[in-house]
């Protein structure tokens, strides 16, 4: 059943907390601004969706390794990557709410009125004035245009706006405990440095050879200033992402096939490929030759899940240049020392948890063979990155049932995440089940005793058939396979 894009996206929130998945962070203190935890299904997911690109990462490829470097770095690092000058978003506040906004978002929602309203060609032309206005810093333009195309505040309804203003995202904090000795630091706002700054560490210690890549999983943080949209922009969040080492001069070659790389790693996941579509940037972060987004259809629109992104020698020549320290490699097959040239691929965890949110979640109707109507909510999570792979249901709680469900678990368990069930009507569990996403339900009922045979339920077709119970772990094996 297709629901309104809005009510859906409201639904998914809901069903994410009700049943464990995402909850406000301090919740019982009214919560905190663009901060979540993840419960007990939520933080499973996560933790499989983080394995699987892991997994992907390094497993599958020879020539990739990974590293967890700390979240607290040198405060240097943060001046030669550029963050320190250049990590900062335009802003302009409106005068009467008090509210502030990123200027491309309000202008970008003014877009999304005009193309609703069927003005498509000024919808168009006006982003492209917006982008190349942003590529130049021209914010007095840029008011103007705000301000001659009438763009309001959504809470105090006026045009009263302050100039447009740039605001450093990086958090900051104090090293050390004496007072006036403190250093300050900052909460890496990516996870990239981590490596940079260890690429020789890895490289001689991992004895690896151009065309490489370190690959890393950690926290980031930004204080993002208009931060909504549930789990989409938060101010703590979970970065995957990999730096791949090139020779100079090949980057073009490097960024087109890690851009096709990443988008078949998603269509992997079974999401339709016209879910998915490139964004080409016209306005290059600080650090970048070319760069795109892979974008999803979330039910807010089409908005970046991932970034792939050509940084050049940018980061290794400046911590090359502020620390002192050589960070060149010597390409033995050309005879030559250089400093690497970088392709990133960048993806937010919170942000690929939210995709499979939104793609699994589906409100089902249907007219059943007597007649009447039945409904499910169901999570079509792939299986591979499920919570729970298997429920194992005995029909009673007696005549030795639970006693040869237990038996199924401790089979199963050491190989994939089990649940046991006993309480309520059958029919109530497999709703359960199908709620938080588990593609395969057991159920032991008498027959079991007689023949061990088992009922096998799929989550997505319903469909139910009998199999030994001795053959459920090898067929659920093959199933989950990578
Ligand atoms: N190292 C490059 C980099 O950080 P980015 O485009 O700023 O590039 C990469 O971020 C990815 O991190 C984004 O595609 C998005 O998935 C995720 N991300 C960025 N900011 C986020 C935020 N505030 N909340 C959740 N995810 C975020």
């Amino acid at each position: 059943m297709s629901l309104p894009q809005e009510n859906r996206f409201q639904a998914i929130i809901s069903h994410a907390k009700e049943y464990g998945f995402v909850f406000q962070s301090s919740e019982i203190y009214d919560g905190l601004s663009a901060v979540y935890d993840y419960g007990p299904y939520g933080s499973e997911l996560k933790k499989n969706i983080r394995d699987y690109w892991w997994k992907s990462m390094t497993q599958m490829h020879e020539n990739i390794v990974g590293i967890d470097a700390a979240i607290f770095m040198h405060p240097t690092t943060w001046k030669a990557s550029g963050h320190v000058d250049n990590f900062s978003d335009p802003m302009i506040d409106n005068k009467d709410s008090k509210k502030r906004y990123r200027v491309d978002h309000l202008i970008e929602a003014y877009v999304e009125k005009l193309k609703a309203a069927g003005k498509t060609d000024e919808a168009g032309s006006l982003l492209a004035t917006m982008d190349a206005l942003l590529a130049k810093d021209d914010f007095a333009t840029l008011k103007q245009i705000i301000e001659t195309n009438k763009i309001s505040c959504s809470i105090s309804g006026t045009c009263n706006w302050t100039d447009i203003r740039q605001f450093n995202l990086m958090f900051s904090t104090q090293l050390g405990s004496v007072a006036g000795e403190a250093e300050t630091i900052y909460l890496r706002p990516e996870t990239a440095q981590g490596i940079f700054v260890n690429f020789l560490n890895v490289q001689k210690t991992a004895r690896l050879k151009i065309p490489f890549g370190i690959a890393q999983v950690g926290k980031a943080f930004r204080n993002e200033i208009v931060a909504r949209q549930f789990i989409f922009r938060m101010r703590e969040f979970e970065q995957m992402e990999m730096q791949f080492f090139i020779r100079p001069g090949s980057q073009k070659e490097w960024y087109e096939y890690w851009k096709e790389e990443r988008l078949k790693w998603h269509l992997s996941l079974g999401t339709p490929a016209e879910k998915y579509r490139f964004h080409n940037h016209t306005k290059l972060a600080h650090y970048a030759d070319a760069a795109l987004d892979i974008e999803y259809d979330f039910p807010i629109g089409f908005k970046e899940v991932e970034g792939i992104h050509s940084r050049t020698d940018f980061d290794l020549s400046n911590h090359q240049k502020y620390s002192g320290k050589k960070l060149t490699y010597f390409d033995t097959e050309i005879n030559q020392h250089y400093v690497p040239y970088v392709i990133e691929t960048s993806i937010g965890l919170d942000r690929m948890f939210l995709l499979i949110l939104s793609q699994s979640y589906d409100e089902e109707k249907w007219i059943k063979d007597d007649g009447k109507e039945d409904s499910r909510v169901v999570m079509h999570i792939p299986e591979k990155i499920a919570p729970i792979k298997l429920a194992v249901l005995p029909l009673l709680k007696k005549d030795g049932l639970p006693e040869i469900a237990r038996e199924i678990i401790n089979v199963c368990r050491p190989y994939f995440r089990c649940f046991y069930e006993e309480k309520d009507a059958i029919g109530k569990r497999y709703r359960r089940q199908d709620a938080i996403g588990t593609p395969f339900c057991v159920t032991v009922d008498h027959q079991t005793k007689e023949d061990g045979t088992v009922t096998l339920r799929y989550r997505d077709s319903m469909k139910q058939e009998r199999i030994h119970k001795s053959d459920i772990k090898d067929k659920l094996l093959n199933l989950l396979l990578f």
